[in-house]
């Protein structure tokens, strides 16, 4: 039964290291990897889901799903349940990222090895690897879509700025890596900030500290909610005087946000256009890029994201050190990270990135030519 065992998990490397997974058998009593994901509500995890249950699946491994709903005490009693079912890894997007550590702690404790998916956790040394997008890169994708298609020999450009929700260190970054696009243009006048006055009184500093990120992230935070961005956006614009309306930038943190900001940028008679930025290719939003409501979305392909996790569970039940490119700190520690690239989508390459890979059918949307 071991050696059996042994042969799936070294087949399910072999097979993954391909990328084509298929036709293994399963042969393991008990959950052997365990995962969890921040809520159901987004689109973006149930991306995340079907990539796991199709991967694990197919390798052969038995795993199990499941959701923490916005809540740190059900990602806990979600990780409880996981131990109480066997696993031996832990693959756990935090809800919270300094509040998830007492979870994995109670993992490594049970002799599990936690892979952070997606968010680093921090503050504690119970996370044993990261398996990440390069958040920077989006933040930087997401501000240099700005620039390239603000208007032309303008000055003052306004500029609204949202973020995600202050708990998720990514907020952070995708945060960071758009400011440090934006800001020489916001210095040198081009582009006027609409709606912080935190981030106005730093716009002569290109390399901002946690604590002036967090002083702007708490003035433009969506919480990664699409009703507080409705409200943010609805206040933001009914305090905003005429200098800050007519041709307008969003930096919108994801798709989620950016619908519902857009949503109320459209409805303001002032608003003469906007460019907006999203993130993760849900489909609402590539319809959304498709018919002009959205001028952008950042694809994360969640079938590598997925893949590379299992890759790193099958490595760490087969008692080998997981294949890592980079660290990340957090805070306590520099975590052994496999980070993967990110890529920009607009309505020119909807076709070609989302439908010709394969990750959308064709069919999921209207008017693509
Ligand atoms: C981030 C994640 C994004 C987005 C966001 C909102 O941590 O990296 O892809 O989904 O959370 O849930």
């Amino acid at each position: 039964m071991k050696k059996k065992l042994l042969s799936v998990l070294l087949a399910g490397a072999m097979c993954l290291s391909m990328t084509a997974v298929s036709g293994i058998e399963a042969d393991a009593a008990g959950v052997e990897v365990g995962i969890v994901l921040p809520t159901k509500d987004e689109p973006r995890w149930l991306q995340d889901q079907a990539q796991f249950e199709a991967i694990l699946g197919d390798a052969g491994f038995t795993n199990q799903v499941l959701f923490s709903q916005g809540s740190s005490a059900t990602e806990r009693t979600n990780v409880e349940t996981l131990l109480n079912a066997g696993i031996k890894v832990l693959i756990i997007c935090a809800q919270d990222a300094a509040a998830a550590s007492a979870a994995v702690e109670e993992a490594k404790d049970a002799g599990v090895t936690v892979i952070a998916y997606d968010r680093l956790i921090t503050g504690t040394e119970a996370v044993d690897y990261y398996v990440t997008f390069d958040s920077m890169a989006v933040g930087a994708a997401q501000g240099q879509y700005l620039l390239d298609n603000m208007p032309e020999g303008e000055t003052e450009i306004p500029l609204y700025l949202y973020a995600g929700a202050a708990t998720d260190n990514n907020a952070f970054l995708f945060f960071e890596g758009a400011w440090e696009t934006l800001q020489p243009k916001i210095a040198d006048g081009t582009l006027k900030i609409a709606n912080s006055s935190e981030a106005e009184a730093l716009k002569d500093k290109q390399v901002l500290e946690r604590a002036d990120q967090s002083k702007i992230i708490g003035q433009v935070t969506t919480d990664w909610d699409f009703n507080v961005a409705k409200s943010k956006a609805e206040s933001n614009l009914t305090a905003a005087g005429a200098d800050a309306k007519g041709d307008v930038l969003i930096l919108a943190p994801n798709d989620g946000t950016s619908r519902s900001i857009a949503d109320v940028f459209v409805t303001d008679p002032d608003i003469t256009s906007y460019q907006i930025t999203g993130q993760d290719t849900e489909k609402a939003s590539v319809q959304y890029v498709i018919d002009g409501k959205q001028s952008m979305t950042v694809f994360k392909d969640t079938r590598k994201l997925a893949a590379d996790s299992v890759a790193m569970a099958v490595a760490i039940l087969n008692g080998e050190v997981p294949e890592t490119d980079t660290t990340y700190d957090n805070g306590v520690k520099e975590v052994p990270s496999k980070q993967t690239d990110i890529q920009v989508v607009t309505k020119d390459n909807v076709q070609e990135v989302l439908i010709d890979s394969g990750y959308y059918e064709a069919s999921d949307f209207t008017g693509l030519e």
